[in-house]
């Protein structure tokens, strides 16, 4: 039956609302189990035989000991690749891989481990990871900090090796844009961390559901899809939950902006937004924007009937029981356990299923209930885990509530008994009992409570324990042995995840840190720039240091001497004031290079830095000798810096006015090229005289000056040269994309111009492939600095993503 979404009869329309009451019957169902194995207890005499079992393969001779020895030399968790080799020295990195992508398989792809299929590719990707880790710590130290998908040239270099760059430039923006709109009052990083991690989780889905009789271009299409879907789901997290989670808004618009999202559910479109009289309106309608885009994206992609209708059944069982989960305050004394159980069972399970049912994935036997089963074991482990926290916020979760109530309120389940008799029911009831899931899965409590000790500390994590484990004595002595103890129970996920929000804050304080010193440097270099008026000066002096002021003035983004004054004052120390002539000289250079570009005769272009350009003002004759006034202002800059050595003065001067020359020729290639059809390797060297030596400039008069390594100045050198053609071909496509007013000059000309750009060579993704190219080349290049300058990398960032 091939229906399209908007021909579905009535039926299947009420049959979306229905979906909540279906979902919580079977959830009533599974607490009902799970009430019962609280109450009856059955939960505590299993596992503690589960535990004995387990406890053999985690408890060492000096383990046992290890209350009188002191502490073994295990490094910290926080040297990535150092930790991963210790475990290899040691003999443990098989078992530690096993068991993390064991628990992946289980957790986010809903599989059973007793599968022979399973198992098979468990151990393949145990196997390959392995092999990738233990090489990358054998590269450069630097390059193997970050795992793969946490640095940006990571991703891109996988996306040109599965031919999904385009879906990978396209997310890659979506997420910076995310960033920049994330609200203060969201947690950012973890807002970022949730995100990638669920379009990891999606695109992970699809290449588990491919094997190799899948030709490469079907399989670039499926990632592709993947990627997109990933990000159209994920956006949830941050735009849906975590919005309606904070106190950004009111409880009126939170009820607004819900209707809005639950008709978009049940009626397959997204209503308009209408007039958001609220708080925030420009997010709001960027929230909304996305959203609907997103929305719709997904919508397209889902098989019509009964695909489609699955999904919007789970959504809509999600965000309903989300929507239940959130009303809930901690004030009331009176929810019933069912009350607070029956949400948090189905949105956990539900997060799940809708990752699945988005890629439309056939699901095995069982897939359904393991993962609904599975959720609020999740639920329980982030919920303790996210505890006080949560107390601090006044969120109602089952722990939260409970350490409020349970002095008053007998009959309320304790939520620590709960998770235990989760786990044991998803152990006998669900996996069958399964050596393997059981080993996993005990690891991964242990794991939690020990995380907990280490971030709690020895006596709040007692007290705690004290509370929570009253009605389980004989268990709980046996866990907290092992939390003691154990050996060996730690996740790569886990890993990953400290990492991950360690690096994204790290990027964030870099990347704020980054625009404060452009603001800041900017505002001093503006203040130098103008060209003073001596006493006594010719009228037409007069009107031609007018001429150039008025050029220099506009809204130029300063980005060459903003350069050379990092590199300069931070990385080499010099004195600002002693520097300053020099980054004079690259705004003067620059700025004339721009005036004779703009010429009838060149680009013949009418508006510049958000005015009319000098020739359109005046004449092509002003114009062009205030271009040549600027450049002889230029060299008497560089001639005045004192506090160096005239030989290194002079040698800066002869290095300036080569790449004046290299400057020259590029223009003069670049209006040749016009109506040509370029090679690639063409436009790269074009691109790199006209615009990229003065890039190169940027950084190399700083060293030069400074002194530094002929080495570090060749990997300055490689790095100006990408940096510089990615910035080129980023105004080409801004040409073609930008808006005129941002730019302050006018889109469009390189077309008329019949100009060759990377653009009209390449076309439009093709251009934005070569430029996610040069980032790449441009930050493996950075690497080899042997100390880092992190101003560079969001440089890079600026470059790619600015949109003037
Ligand atoms: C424009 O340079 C000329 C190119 C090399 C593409 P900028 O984009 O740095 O121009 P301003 O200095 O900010 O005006
Ligand atoms: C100019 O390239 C490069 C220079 C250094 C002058 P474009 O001609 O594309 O620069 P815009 O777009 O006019 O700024
Ligand atoms: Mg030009
Ligand atoms: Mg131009
Ligand atoms: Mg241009």
């Amino acid at each position: 039956m091939n229906r399209s979404f908007l021909n579905r009869s009535d039926h299947e329309y009420s049959s979306v609302g229905q979906s909540y009451a279906v979902a919580e019957q079977k959830a009533v169902h599974y607490f009902n189990q799970l009430h019962r194995h609280v109450s009856e207890r059955t939960y505590e005499s299993g596992l503690s035989a589960d535990f004995r079992q387990w406890k053999g393969k985690h408890m060492s001779f000096t383990s046992r000991l290890s209350r009188w020895l002191p502490l073994k030399q295990q490094p910290s968790a926080k040297g990535y690749q150092r930790y991963i080799h210790w475990l290899h020295s040691a003999g443990k990195l098989d078992d530690y891989l096993h068991r993390s992508v064991a628990y992946i398989y289980m957790r986010d792809l809903g599989r059973a481990l007793d599968a022979p299929q399973t198992q098979q590719r468990v151990r393949e990707v145990v196997d390959s990871l392995k092999r990738k880790l233990l090489n990358a710590s054998t590269a450069s130290a630097s390059a193997a900090q970050l795992p793969e998908f946490m640095s940006m040239d990571g991703v891109y270099r996988w996306a040109q090796r599965e031919g999904v760059e385009d879906a990978v430039i396209w997310v890659l923006d979506k997420l910076q844009q995310v960033t920049t709109h994330i609200p203060a009052e969201l947690n950012a990083e973890q807002a970022q961390r949730k995100l990638i991690k669920i379009i990891v989780g999606v695109v992970l889905h699809a290449v588990e559901e491919m094997d190799d009789s899948v030709p490469q271009h079907e399989r670039s299409h499926r990632l592709d899809e993947a990627i997109r879907l990933g990000y159209s789901y994920g956006l949830t997290y941050p735009f849906i939950d975590d919005m309606l989670d904070s106190k950004l808004l009111s409880d009126l618009e939170k009820e607004q902006y819900s209707r809005l999202i639950r008709s978009a559910l049940l009626t397959g479109s997204v209503p308009k937004l209408g007039d958001w009289s609220g708080s925030q309106p420009e997010l709001i309608r960027y929230i909304h924007r996305e959203l609907r885009e997103a929305f719709e994206y997904i919508k397209a992609r889902q098989q019509p009937g009964g695909g489609q209708q699955h999904f919007f059944e789970q959504a809509y069982v999600f965000f309903q029981a989300q929507d239940v989960d959130r009303t809930r305050t901690l004030e009331n004394d009176a929810y019933t356990n069912e009350e607070l159980y029956v949400p948090v069972i189905l949105k956990s399970a539900c997060s799940r299923l809708v990752a699945r049912s988005i890629l439309g994935a056939e699901e095995d036997e069982g897939f359904e209930l393991r993962t609904f089963c599975y959720g609020i074991y999740n639920q329980l482990a982030d919920d303790f885990a996210d505890l006080f926290d949560d107390l601090a916020n006044g969120a109602v979760t089952p722990y939260t509530y409970y350490l409020k109530y349970y002095q008053q309120r007998a009959d309320l389940l304790n939520p620590f008994q709960m998770y235990w008799a989760v786990i044991h029911y998803l152990l006998h009831e669900v996996y069958r009992s399964d050596e393997q899931t059981c080993e996993v899965i005990l690891d991964r409590a242990i794991n939690s409570l020990k995380r907990a000790y280490e971030r709690l500390g020895a006596s709040r994590y007692a007290e705690t324990m004290e509370l929570l484990t009253q009605g389980m004595p004989g268990l709980n002595r046996i866990i907290q042995q092992m939390v003691r103890q154990a050996e060996d129970v730690d996740f790569l996920d886990k890993l990953l995840r400290d990492h991950m929000l360690l690096h994204l804050r790290q990027d964030r304080e870099q990347q704020t840190e980054f625009r404060e010193t452009v603001d800041n440097v900017r505002a001093q270099i503006n203040q130098t720039l103008p060209v003073e008026k001596r006493d006594g000066l010719l009228p037409m002096n007069e009107l031609l240091i007018d001429a150039v002021n008025y050029s220099l003035e506009g809204s130029g983004k300063r980005l060459r001497p903003i350069l050379a004054w990092v590199m300069a004052v931070r990385h080499y120390g010099l004195q600002a004031d002693a520097v300053m002539p020099m980054l004079r000289s690259l705004e003067y250079m620059h700025t004339a290079s721009l005036i004779f570009d703009d010429l009838p005769s060149q680009d013949n272009a009418p508006a510049r830095r958000g005015r009319k350009t000098l020739h359109e003002l005046h004449d092509s004759a002003t114009a062009e000798l205030s271009g040549l006034f600027l450049i002889q202002k230029s060299i008497r800059e560089q001639a005045s810096l004192s506090g160096f050595a005239p030989q290194i003065v002079l040698q800066l001067m002869d290095y300036s006015a080569q790449k004046a020359e290299e400057l020259c020729t590029g223009q003069a290639m670049d209006l040749r090229a016009r109506g040509q059809q370029l090679t690639l390797e063409q436009l790269n060297d074009i691109c790199f005289y006209k615009t990229g030596a003065a890039f190169e400039a940027s950084l190399v008069m700083p060293a030069l000056l400074a002194g530094a390594k002929e080495s570090e100045m060749t990997v300055l050198q490689t790095f100006a040269y990408h940096a510089g053609i990615a910035f080129q071909i980023k105004d080409d496509l801004l040409d073609l994309q930008g808006d005129v007013v941002q730019l302050g000059k006018p889109v469009g000309q390189d077309e008329s111009n019949d100009s060759s750009t990377f653009v009209s060579v390449l076309g439009e993704a093709g251009a934005q492939r070569e430029m996610w190219n040069h980032y790449c080349c441009a930050l493996e290049a950075l690497r080899k600095l042997p100390v880092g300058i992190p101003f560079l990398k969001h440089l890079l960032d600026y470059i790619v993503h600015r949109e003037r």
